[in-house]
Formats: C-alpha cells, sequence, structure tokens
C-alpha cells in the first residue's frame, strides 16, 4: 500500500522530519511505500473561501483554478491509502502552511463527493517544549469531520528531543495500526444526503 507523511515544519532535517523519516523507515521494513512530502516546497495560496458564499462551488476543480501546487498535493492524498501529517508547534497551533492546507482540503470534503470519507489519518507533532498536543488536536478535529479516520492511538509528539523512545514505540504502532486499519477499512457509504444518495468517494468510484 501507498502511504503519505505531510511534513508543516518551514526547516530542513527539523523534528517532525525526522520522525517522518522513522516512519518511512518503518513502513518500507513491512513492505509498504511512504512518501514524504515537505509543504515547504510546494506553493499552496490561501482558500478563497468560496465555500462561504456559495456551498456548491466549493468543489476540487474550482480550487484547482487557482493553479498553484494544491491539485498535486490533493491527488496525492486522494490516492493515498493513509495519511500521517506532522506539524511543529508554531505557538501552540500547527504551521500556517499546515492551517493552509487543511482549509484548501474542504474542497475535498465538500459537495458533490467526499474524497476523505474512510481514509486513515494520524497526526504527530514536534514542539520546542509545549503545544504539540494543542497543535495535534487542532487538525484531528477538522479531519474528523471531513470523513477521516483517526486511527487508534494516532497521535504522538516530541518536545525538544530527537530520541525519546516512547514516541518511538508510539511511531511504530500508528506504522503497525495505519497498515491494519488500511487493509481492513471496506468501501461504505459514511455520508448520505438528504436525498439519500451516498456522497463517499469509495462508493462514488465503485458505481
Ligand atoms: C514561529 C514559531 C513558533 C513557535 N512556537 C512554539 C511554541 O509555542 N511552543 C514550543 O514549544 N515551541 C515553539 N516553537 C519551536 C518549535 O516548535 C520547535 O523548534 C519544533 O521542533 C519545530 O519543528 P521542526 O523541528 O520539525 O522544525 C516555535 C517555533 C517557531 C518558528
Amino acid at each position: 500500500m501507498r502511504f503519505l507523511g505531510i511534513n508543516g515544519s518551514y526547516r530542513e532535517n527539523g523534528l517532525n522530519e525526522k520522525m517522518l523519516e522513522f516512519l518511512k523507515k518503518e513502513f518500507e521494513s513491512k513492505g509498504h511505500s511512504f512518501e514524504i512530502i515537505n509543504l515547504r516546497e510546494f506553493r499552496i495560496e490561501h482558500c478563497k473561501a468560496c465555500v462561504s458564499t456559495d456551498l456548491k462551488s466549493c468543489t476540487p476543480e474550482k480550487c484547482y483554478e487557482i493553479g498553484d501546487d494544491f491539485q498535486k498535493l490533493a491527488s496525492k492524498i486522494i490516492d493515498s491509502d493513509g495519511v500521517i501529517f506532522a506539524t511543529p508547534s508554531y505557538w501552540y497551533a500547527p504551521s500556517a502552511v499546515m492551517w493552509a492546507l487543511i482549509e484548501r482540503l474542504t474542497s475535498l470534503e465538500n459537495t458533490p463527493v467526499k474524497y476523505l470519507d474512510g481514509k486513515p489519518a494520524a497526526v504527530i507533532s514536534a514542539a520546542g517544549e509545549d503545544g504539540a498536543q494543542s497543535a495535534i488536536s487542532s487538525i484531528i478535529v477538522p479531519l474528523i469531520h471531513m470523513g477521516m479516520i483517526i486511527i487508534p492511538y494516532g497521535m504522538t509528539y516530541l518536545s525538544g528531543k530527537d530520541d525519546d523512545p516512547e514516541t518511538l514505540a508510539y511511531l511504530g504502532r500508528i506504522v503497525k495500526n495505519m497498515i491494519f486499519a488500511a487493509s481492513k477499512i471496506p468501501p461504505h457509504c459514511w455520508w448520505e444526503n438528504r436525498e439519500g444518495t451516498c456522497l463517499s468517494s469509495t462508493i462514488h468510484q465503485e458505481s
């Protein structure tokens, strides 16, 4: 299977990148691929808030018209079997580029198709000292509402040091549990509209 790690840190070789490199080794040792995406290398414009003006105008196609790298990122997310979001704690919150991506993902969960439904996800974070938990929580809440499945024990963090054995044990569990979840979650209608039409992408793709 193909998994994705999305890094919201602005610096090279930071703690988030180190955690993602550890995850990559773990996934690969179990025969799966894990691509690390450093958001700092992509151009992501701010969300244009189409959904606030007209719910139906917030679609991936409309969002792609902005012409930045969002389409590339969205395709990688849609095609993956699971996603691990990694963000620094910047003032107790996710980094701005990570949040820009989260805002733009609105176009994948809004009508007419919910592309993220049933996709396993986990969120990890590194902080100098404090704030990783609040950064993680900020991301987990919208991901749940976008239809993603936060796997059991699907969060962990580092505070200042890069070789905390407890964090490494958690990262190992994330790999094991994400592979399990991705292999077990069948196509399912996670969301239907008021007319009873299923909007979950896995069902759409089947019909
Ligand atoms: C703008 C900014 C704000 C930060 N705010 C916090 C903070 O609120 N709490 C904290 O412990 N560390 C804070 N830090 C430090 C980072 O969380 C820390 O260096 C972390 O390791 C960054 O992730 P990285 O190693 O993947 O780059 C901040 C760093 C920056 C650049």
